[in-house]
């Protein structure tokens, strides 16, 4: 079992079930008659046809208690699924964008998360800038946190990777790596190889989400691999949102055999059919990966996490 998860969207982990219980909680009208009608909309054609449920779906989540909630829930079935280190992506500008306060948002999260301690779960907060608002908002957003104080352990950067470059997040970047943040960002997911490349060159980020797409090119395998740079992969939602058309031809396998440092990962597991256990029973059955293929995907996951080395060795 994975005992570090480093690709996970706590939105992406609001399930149907709060999604309602919130909306009546807060009197938020849905489009949606039941559960069953929402149930109904979780079928994607591509990132975008699911981007626009996910943050819809978000109109329920008002006050740091609904944050709060949301991040518990998230920590309790992390820890049936076997992590005991998680590092979560909040995308803080699809609430301040509907007039939420970052305040808010980050202290329902972190009161959650300083709870991790309970569930035996240490955790950190990525930010991730979404892609298609202006790099000048993605900036604007990490100073307001920097000014709250927010307990950051990095940012990243997702949303559609086909409207925008990443040089335009340059700023916001070099101002997190000055504040001593770490850098991730979503490349090679749905956009072609060159995305990564840049995210590796202009934004200089440690780790890359998804990065799947990268097979397409040698040259830049053959980087990845030479600089053991982390691809945080994520077999289902790769699926679900048609990136691969099924399990047993996603490109996990190879990536490995190619000495990529391949993690397994959610995403968004609330939309895409399972958590982090259930991405990676899945494919490892598809795969037919054996003891020696799984403990290599382990090991990728402690060695690619922002921990200090006293924690690395207990998670080893
Ligand atoms: N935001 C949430 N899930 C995402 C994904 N799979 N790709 C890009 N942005 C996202
Ligand atoms: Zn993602």
């Amino acid at each position: 079992m994975p005992a570090v998860e480093l690709h996970v969207h706590l939105e992406g982990t609001l399930e149907p079930e709060l999604i309602m219980a919130l909306a009546e909680r807060n009197r938020v009208e849905l489009p949606y008659a039941d559960l069953d009608d929402l149930r109904s909309r979780y079928s994607f054609t591509d990132l975008q046809s699911f981007l626009d449920l996910y943050y819809a779906n978000m109109a329920v989540l008002r006050t740091a208690e609904d944050f709060h909630d949301l991040t518990t829930a998230y920590l309790a079935r992390a820890r049936e699924a076997g992590v005991r280190h998680a590092e979560v992506f909040l995308d803080v500008q699809a609430h301040t964008g509907r007039g939420i306060r970052a305040a808010e948002v980050i202290d329902g999260v972190t009161s959650a998360l300083a709870t991790g301690g309970d569930h035996g779960i240490t955790t950190g907060l990525i930010v991730t800038f979404l892609r298609h608002l202006p790099g000048a908002e993605a900036l604007a957003t990490l100073q307001e946190l920097l000014t709250l104080d927010a307990p950051l352990l990095g940012v990243g950067l997702c949303s559609t990777e086909l409207t925008s470059h990443a040089s335009e997040f340059a700023p916001a970047f070099d101002l997190a790596r000055a504040h001593g943040l770490h850098a991730v960002a979503h490349a090679g997911e749905e956009g072609p190889p060159q995305n990564v490349w840049d995210v590796l060159d202009i934004l200089r980020v440690e780790r890359v989400d998804h990065g799947v797409r990268a097979m397409e090119d040698p040259v830049l395998v053959r980087r990845l691999a030479d600089e053991r740079v982390p691809l945080t992969v994520c077999p289902l939602s790769n699926v679900r949102l048609r990136v691969v058309d099924t399990i047993a031809d996603h490109p996990l396998r190879t990536m490995l055999e190619a000495g990529l440092v391949v993690t397994v990962n959610s995403d968004d597991p609330a939309y895409f059919g399972g958590y982090v256990d259930e991405n990676l029973r899945q494919v490892a059955d598809a795969l037919a990966l054996g003891p020696e293929e799984l403990l290599t995907l382990a090991r990728n996951g402690v060695e690619s996490a922002f921990v200090d080395d006293a924690r690395r060795a207990e998670l080893d």
